[in-house]
């Protein structure tokens, strides 16, 4: 039995495709991308680097290229991309019928993030 609660955050159509929406976390704003393949992913909206709003990056096949200082950021792992070092939390999303989901323990309105840690780090 699946044990995530899951919260609808909008249809598909309303992320740009290879850009991103931001929705409001439990512990900051999560940034939730659009591939060209219309696959999602979510992370902290913040570059490993110096904080930069990745939600305003370029989204290039499953990577974003943060607005700041262009450092390239791993969609599905968070992890920059060598030889930058550094990584984003992942939160759990997915798709369903065409509606984005995110999981409830991601939300501000949920009172323990879910954060998935960054491998390697
Ligand atoms: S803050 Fe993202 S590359 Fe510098």
């Amino acid at each position: 039995m699946e044990m995530t609660e899951w919260l609808k955050i909008c249809a598909l159509e309303d992320i740009p495709r290879q850009g991103a929406r931001v929705v409001r976390g439990a512990t900051g704003n999560i940034a939730v991308f659009r591939t060209l393949d219309d696959e999602v992913f979510a992370l902290d909206d913040r570059c490993p680097h110096k904080g930069g709003p990745l939600s305003q990056g370029i989204v290039a096949g499953k990577r974003v290229a943060c607005p700041l200082h262009g450092w390239h950021i791993e969609l599905d792992s968070g992890v920059a991309v060598a030889p930058d070092e550094g990584c984003a939390a992942r939160h759990p999303i997915k798709i369903e019928a065409g509606m984005v989901y995110l999981a409830a323990s991601a939300l501000a309105l949920a009172p323990q993030a879910a954060k998935i840690a960054c491998a390697g780090h």
